[in-house]
């Protein structure tokens, strides 16, 4: 790919990914390293500019993460953030030590306008601070251009070496005019051009794809889920009917969740593919028959998942590529670039590359963050539903089922959760278009634009929210009769990146039209319960 590029370096800092992703916003591309590449690589890579992020250590401790001195004499403009910030002035000449006030949270911030790293900043600003240590000396040849109450150095500059350094994140919401310092970073100081656009970047894929597959057959496990979808919809643009997408309904899917696919990528749908049904649920309900133990349910529907699909690739014959729905926090995650410590990897289609012969594995939004493969979905034309779809387990609705699961036992969930799904859906709709109205935006009611529609989305929406089977079952009226019947609990979280989440505060009176309509149309089902619980202590899904 012939694109600028900026290196985002990691030091372990637990935003890595959202430095990343700011700089892409400002359409310029960038990927992360460990501060472990070898200055040589680095330089090979011709970056435009690094940023250094944060990181948990002090530099100043023996066996702290470092990097080499001459990464800031290769001409290439560098900003630290945080961590990166103190490395820098360590590692050039200054003085980092625990500071005398530990700053945390929102922090009022004095910048100097005249820096180009601040133009067009107000003078009075706010920012994000989190650090133990600070910088009590600048390294020569610098100077401060920020200050707060506790950090003479909250900012620094060496204009002449184009080096800057933020002990702040600007990377976080936060930090209101963050985003703006970064871009100023990007275009005063590296002198991007911007040349990072999800149009050009479908095309270009599309060409890519169309070289490297030839008229070579294309197999792709598509889950209905946006990473798999885009996946296929590059591919069939790109080689049509030489793509066979097989598309596994283990009967643990949301209500009407695989006639909704099939509508997409079906005969009768968008895409000129192949697609294979599955309907391979009486299948999957036998093997899960009587099985209670989560872990177990999980690895049953993995391997069944595999056994299904194994034999439909079978049954196509030769499959020269292999396409996976691979993005690019998959491959941060996995350790390959960056240093944050690796907490757990789910797998939607586990192992499947070890079960199918193919002679190569096809990945083509291996580089996008999640939000960079939405905008690439309604680049294609995808419909806004699919692309803005919620994260969904592969093992389904298997692991929302706590307990044995049953074909009864599946419907309860699937309906109580398609009236929680419309009645939230609805209640942020109506928020957001009065919220946009209020601030001159106008909306079209029957055709909105559904990526800004969610931009005024109320700050109570959750990241994912669905409706779960307890495995209990309790005494209620209705009626004149008593029923003993089960419980359903709602669950709703907010997060950032799935690895810690709190529940999201929805409205009560939304919470009440969710029960009573719950009650009145869901048989056999009594009592709605509402998950409070965080992570940790729990987790996102009830198994
Ligand atoms: P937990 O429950 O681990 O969920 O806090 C975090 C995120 O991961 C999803 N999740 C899974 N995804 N296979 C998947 O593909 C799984 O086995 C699985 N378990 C949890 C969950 O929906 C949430 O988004």
């Amino acid at each position: 790919m012939d694109k600028e590029l900026v290196l985002v370096i990691d030091f372990g800092g637990q935003y890595n990914q959202l430095v990343a992703r700011r700089v892409r916003e400002n359409n310029v591309y960038c990927e992360i390293y460990s501060y472990k590449t070898p200055l040589d690589q680095i330089r090979n890579m011709n970056p435009k500019g690094i940023i250094l992020t944060g990181g948990p250590a002090s530099c100043y401790e023996e066996g702290a993460a470092s990097c080499d001195k001459d990464l800031f004499k290769m001409g290439v403009p560098v900003l630290g953030l945080c961590y990166g910030a103190q490395l820098m002035s360590h590692v050039l000449g200054g003085k980092v030590e625990k500071a005398p006030v530990r700053e945390y949270g929102h922090t009022p911030i004095k910048v100097d306008t005249t820096s180009p790293v601040f133009e067009g900043v107000k003078e009075n600003t706010s920012c994000w601070m989190s650090h133990f240590d600070y910088i009590s000396k600048i390294a020569p040849g610098f100077k401060s251009i920020a200050t707060t109450d506790n950090c003479p150095y909250a900012a620094i500059a060496n204009d002449e070496e184009k080096l800057y350094g933020f002990q702040y994140h600007p990377e976080v919401l936060h930090t209101p005019e963050g985003s703006k310092m970064l871009r100023n970073f990007l275009y005063n100081v590296c002198h991007c051009k911007g040349d990072w656009e999800m149009s050009s970047f479908a095309e270009d894929q599309i060409k890519l794809i169309r070289e490297k597959v030839g008229d070579g057959k294309v197999l792709c496990a598509l889950s209905g889920g946006v990473d798999s979808s885009v996946a296929a919809v590059l591919l069939a643009k790109a080689v049509g009917k030489q793509l066979t997408c097989v598309f596994v309904d283990h009967g643990l899917l949301r209500k009407d969740e695989g006639d909704q696919v099939e509508a997409i990528f079906g005969p009768e749908g968008h895409y000129d593919l192949n697609f294979i049904r599955v309907n391979a649920r009486d299948r999957f309900y036998v093997k899960l028959a009587g099985v209670d133990e989560p872990e177990r349910k999980r690895k049953i529907i993995g391997e069944e998942f595999i056994r299904v699909f194994e034999e439909e690739a079978k049954k196509i014959g030769r499959v020269d590529f292999l396409v996976q729905g691979t993005i690019y926090p998959d491959v941060v995650e996995s350790g390959l670039g960056g240093e944050s410590v690796v907490i757990k990897s789910h797998h939607n289609v586990g192992g499947l590359p070890d079960y199918v012969d193919f002679k190569e594995i096809i990945e083509p939004l291996r580089n996008l963050f999640k939000d960079e493969v939405r905008k690439v979905g309604l680049e294609l034309g995808i419909p806004d539903h699919l692309v803005f779809r919620q994260p969904f387990p592969g093992p389904g609705l298997g692991i929302r089922i706590i307990g044995d699961i049953t074909a009864e036992k599946v419907a309860i969930v699937q309906d109580s959760d398609a009236i929680y799904r419309e009645e939230v859906e609805k209640a942020a709709n109506e928020y957001a278009f009065e919220a946009a109205e209020a601030s001159g935006v106008k909306i079209d009611k029957d055709h909105p634009d559904h990526a800004l529609l969610r931009s005024y989305w109320p700050d109570w929406m959750p990241d994912q929210y669905f409706a779960a089977l307890t495995n209990m079952r309790s005494v209620g009226v209705m009626g004149d009769e008593r029923t003993y019947d089960h419980a359903v609990a709602l669950r709703a979280v907010k997060t950032i990146d799935f690895m810690t989440a709190e529940s999201a505060q929805i409205p009560y009176e939304i919470l009440m039209k969710v029960m009573n309509r719950i009650i009145n149309e869901v048989r056999g089902v009594n009592r709605v319960l509402y998950d409070l619980t965080s992570k940790p202590p729990g987790t996102v899904e009830l198994e």
